[in-house]
């Protein structure tokens, strides 16, 4: 008996319908509108663990009973009669994304779902990965931007240069032991920022960081304030005797700042309180013991204050064992930029403002020599952002002095220090000029129109500067 055109295309649809059913990627399942199963594709087995003749004419609701369906996302659909996604677990381990769609006849009955579910398993496990790798990433970020952090700021000490590398280097070597620490360098170059340093590395740093600054006191008081003094030991003494800061440094660290300026009566009672860890009171009879750990510094040269006799040698050498010569900002370039930074920081949060630094006005700061060292730029900065108008800070803002800065006209950084006579220094920055006009002139008659000075005076001097003249007349 043959079949009829509509059988036959029946047979057709039938066939459309089973390919593309099992030859989906996805799971599908279609139900009734009680939720019953009605077809199903055969890759189930592999995403619920249940095969196709199990799952058909079962109920969703009894399917999630039994937590295969876990949970259904048919039953879903049908309560809440609209398109519905979810994710599952399911019984074989795998995470599926199954979204149901509900089919309406000619009344708006649910009459069939019609549900896919797609295998979410490697893309989970590969978010997994990809989650924990960018946190890894995180983790190594900051550890790396603490590394860089510690490499130039030592516990907010800017450390850039080779020089102050060095420095540091030694800070942390020296921190470790009790020795004796003297710290050189001129004003501003952050011999204080050093000496709190070392305290803070030390196995001391629980106990007290006592700082005195030796020129700071008149000489009058700065044995009781030293040493304390017993009840009534002198007019206007406080009654019960008050403890000296060497008492007060005990099991911490005694900070001599502008030790230099330490009178010489009193050096020999320093040096016994360092020789020997005892000390007596003013006024007492009876020594006290004491446990510190001394950093001296000054930026005097004590060398030739010990020459002078202004400064006892027997004191100096106890106090040069550990000598840290910090240099100045001039000859540590590589710190100025982060220096310039960190205090735009901090004075950019004191005072509650945005500012920024251009690239002319950084480019001059680069240049500056700094004579007054990191407190003069520190101090400038802080100016800067007090007294600026705008949020930008250029080069015509600056003072004078670093306006007019230019290397080439400038380059004259004369080191001053106790040995060098004004004379001398006067003499190098004169040989300078000289050199340099002789440099740009052919003639010394045009060197003596440069400089206003007369034709011979420019020669005698080339004579001294240089040993001879090449130039014509
Ligand atoms: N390496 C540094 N990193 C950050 N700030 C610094 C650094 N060096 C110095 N400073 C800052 O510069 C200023 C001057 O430093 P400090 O008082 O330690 O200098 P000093 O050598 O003791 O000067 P003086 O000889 O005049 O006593 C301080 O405000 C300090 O915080
Ligand atoms: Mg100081």
């Amino acid at each position: 008996m043959g079949k009829t055109d509509e059988q036959k295309q029946l047979d057709e649809v039938m066939m459309e319908l089973n390919a593309i059913i099992h030859t989906s990627k996805d799971n599908i399942v279609v139900t009734d509108g009680e939720g019953k199963v009605l077809r199903v594709s055969a890759n189930c087995h592999e995403i619920y663990g249940i095969p196709p003749e199990d799952l058909i004419g079962s109920n969703v609701f009894d399917l999630e009973k039994r937590a295969i369906f876990s949970p259904s996302v048919t039953k879903k659909v049908l309560k809440e009669k609209k398109k519905q996604q979810i994710i599952q677990h399911t019984k074989t381990g795998k995470f599926v994304m199954a979204t149901a769609y509900p089919v309406y006849d000619g009344s708006g009955k649910i009459v069939r779902v019609i549900s896919y579910s797609h295998d979410m398993t490697e893309i989970m496990s590969l978010k997994e990965n990809y989650e924990r790798l960018t946190e890894q990433i995180r983790r190594y970020e900051t550890e790396l931007e603490e590394l860089r952090d510690k490499e130039t700021r030592i516990d907010g000490v800017i450390s850039a240069s080779p020089g102050m590398k060095r420095v540091m280097e030694l800070v942390q070597r020296v921190s470790k032991v009790d020795a004796t620490v003297l710290l050189l360098g001129e004003s501003g170059v952050g011999k204080n920022v050093i000496a709190h340093a070392i305290h803070r590395k030390s196995e001391r740093k629980n106990g007290p960081f006592i700082e005195v600054n030796c020129g700071a006191i008149p000489e009058g008081l700065l044995e009781s304030e030293l040493f304390g003094y017993e009840a009534g030991s002198f007019t206007g003494a406080n009654k019960s005797g008050k403890p000296g800061i060497i008492e007060l440094s005990d099991e911490g660290t005694l900070f001599l700042d502008e030790i230099g300026e330490m009178p010489l009566s009193l050096q020999a009672k320093l040096l016994k309180v360092i020789q020997e860890k005892e000390f007596t009171p003013v006024g007492a009879t009876k020594m006290k013991k004491v446990n510190f750990r001394l950093i001296a510094a000054t930026n005097k040269n004590l060398e030739e204050m010990v020459r002078q006799g202004k400064f006892r040698e027997d004191l100096y050498f106890r106090l040069n064992v550990v000598p840290i010569l910090i240099p100045p900002l001039r000859q540590r370039k590589e710190d100025v930029l982060p220096l310039i930074q960190v205090f735009l920081q901090k004075f950019t949060e004191k005072y509650d403002m945005e500012k920024r630094i251009d690239e002319s006005a950084t480019r001059s700061l680069l240049e500056y020599s700094w004579p007054g060292n990191v407190r003069e730029l520190e101090n400038l900065i802080e100016r800067l952002v007090v007294t600026t108008d705008g949020s930008v800070i250029t080069k015509f803002q600056l003072p004078d002095i670093l306006q007019l800065h230019d290397r080439d006209e400038t380059d004259l950084d004369v080191e001053i220090h106790p040995q060098r006579k004004l004379k001398d220094i006067l003499e190098e920055v004169e040989a300078k000029v000289i050199l340099k006009a002789y440099e740009q002139c052919r003639t010394t008659q045009q060197m003596a129109d440069l400089l206003g000075i007369s034709q011979p005076s420019v020669v005698r001097r080339l004579q001294k500067y240089k040993g001879n003249s090449s130039l014509n007349e």
